[in-house]
C-alpha cells in the first residue's frame, strides 16, 4: 500500500508515519507538508533514510503540488492543518484557507485522480461545547473558535463530496491529542517545558474548562483501523471517555514534577473558551478499538519523553515563540 500522509512533519502526523512504517514493512508513506512554524522535520528523523519513505514540502491548498504526490497513492490521510485556537483568535485567514480549501483541494483529487480512500483527521470541537452528556457522530457542528469553524467546514465538505459524488471519505473526529513531540505551545507540552524551566504555568480563567485526552500511539492505531476497516462515508469519534479539567490537569502534571501551585498563574480567559468537550465513540469500539494508555500511564511517559529531549523544545521555545505569547497577552 502506498499511502500520502498530509501534514506529516506535525505531531501527530510524524507519530502516524513512524507507526505506520514499523507496523508495515511492505508500506509506502509519501509526507506532503508545507513546514509552517508547526511543521519539524527533526520528528522524523529516524525514518528519513528509510527508502520506503518520501517527503515533499507543499501545500495542500496547491492543486498542482498536490496532483504530483497524489498520484497513483492508495489513499490520503490529512493531517495537515492550523491547529492552535489562540493562533486562530489572533489571525483567522490561514486556517480558514488550509483547513477549508485545502480540505476541498484533497477531496478534488482523491476524484480526479481516483484514489479509492481518504481520511479527514479532525476534532470533536466542531461540535462546539456540552455541559453534560456526549456528543455522537450525528451532533450537529455548532463551533466557536475560527479554528473548529474551519474545521467544521473542511468537514462539511468531505460530507458533500459524499453525499454529491460518493468521494471515498471517512471522517474522524477526535479529542485532545497528547504525547512526544507535540509543539509547546499546546496545554500540556506548554505547562511540562514551563515547569522544567522554573517557570510558572499560564492557566486560563479559573481552570474548570473540562477536555478529554488521547495518547498517540492511541489515536494511530484508531485511524490504523479506520483506514483498513472503516466503512467509505462514515464518520468515526475517536475518544477515551477519559474527561478532565485544567486545573486537575495542572495538578497532575505539578505533582509529577515535584511543583505545588505557586507555580500556576492564573490569566486572563481565552476569548470563547469552550467549556467541555465529551464525545461518544461506541462506533469505533464496535469496529475493534478500544485505548490502551491510561490519562496517568500516558501523562508519565509524555513528561519523560520532554525531560529525555530538551533540545528538541528548547529550539521551539525561542525568542520568535516568546513574541508571540507576549502578543498574546498583550492584546487580550
Ligand atoms: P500540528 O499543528 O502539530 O501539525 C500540523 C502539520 O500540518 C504541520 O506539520 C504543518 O507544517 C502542516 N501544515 C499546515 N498547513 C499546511 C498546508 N497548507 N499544507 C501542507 N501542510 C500543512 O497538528 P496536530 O496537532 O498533529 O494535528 C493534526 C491534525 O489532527 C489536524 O488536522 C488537527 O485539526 C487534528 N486534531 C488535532 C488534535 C490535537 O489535540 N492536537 C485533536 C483532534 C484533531
Ligand atoms: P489547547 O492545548 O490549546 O487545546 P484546545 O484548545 O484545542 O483544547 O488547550 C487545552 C485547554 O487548556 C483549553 O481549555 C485551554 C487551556 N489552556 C490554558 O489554560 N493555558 C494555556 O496556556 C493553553 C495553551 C491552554
Amino acid at each position: 500500500m502506498r499511502i500520502l500522509v498530509t501534514g506529516g512533519a506535525g505531531f501527530m502526523g510524524s507519530n502516524f508515519i513512524r507507526y505506520i512504517l514499523e507496523k508495515y514493512e511492505d508500506y509506502e508513506v509519501v509526507n506532503l507538508d508545507k513546514l509552517t512554524y508547526a511543521g519539524n522535520p527533526e520528528n522524523l528523523r529516524d525514518v528519513e533514510q528509510n527508502p520506503r519513505y518520501g517527503f515533499m514540502r507543499g501545500d495542500i491548498a496547491d492543486a498542482k503540488c498536490v496532483g504530483d504526490v497524489a498520484r497513483g497513492v492508495d489513499a490520503i490521510i490529512n493531517y495537515a492543518a492550523e491547529t492552535h485556537v489562540d493562533r486562530s483568535i489572533m489571525e483567522a485567514r490561514d486556517f480558514a484557507v488550509t483547513d477549508v480549501i485545502g480540505t476541498l483541494t484533497l477531496l478534488e483529487a482523491v476524484e480526479k485522480y481516483k484514489i479509492p480512500r481518504m481520511v479527514q483527521i479532525s476534532t470533536d470541537e466542531v461540535f462546539g461545547s456540552i455541559e453534560k452528556g456526549e456528543f455522537t457522530e450525528e451532533s450537529p457542528f455548532l463551533p466557536n473558535s475560527p479554528y473548529s469553524a474551519s474545521k467544521a467546514g473542511g468537514d462539511m465538505l468531505c460530507r458533500a463530496f459524499i453525499r454529491t459524488y460518493g468521494t471515498p471519505v471517512i471522517v474522524t473526529h477526535s479529542v485532545n491529542f497528547y504525547g512526544p513531540n507535540q509543539y509547546p505551545e499546546k496545554v500540556i507540552p506548554l505547562f511540562v517545558t514551563n515547569l522544567l524551566e522554573g517557570k510558572k504555568v499560564p492557566l486560563y480563567g479559573k481552570g474548570l474548562n473540562q477536555r478529554e485526552w488521547i495518547y498517540t500511539e492511541d489515536h494511530c492505531r484508531a485511524v490504523d483501523l479506520i483506514l483498513h476497516k472503516g466503512a467509505l462515508g462514515e464518520v468515526y469519534n475517536i475518544g477515551t471517555g477519559e474527561g478532565i479539567t485544567n486545573i486537575e490537569l495542572t495538578r497532575l502534571i505539578l505533582h509529577e514534577l515535584g511543583k505545588d501551585e505557586r507555580s500556576i498563574e492564573y490569566v486572563k480567559d481565552r476569548p470563547g473558551h469552550d467549556l467541555r468537550y465529551s464525545i461518544n465513540s461506541d462506533r469505533l469500539r464496535h469496529l475493534g478499538w478500544k485505548p490502551k494508555t491510561t490519562f496517568e500511564r500516558g501523562i508519565t511517559k509524555t513528561i519523560q519523553w520532554y525531560k529525555d529531549n530538551p533540545a528538541w523544545w528548547k529550539r521551539l521555545k525561542s525568542k520568535k515563540f516568546q513574541e508571540y505569547y507576549t502578543r498574546q497577552y498583550i492584546e487580550r
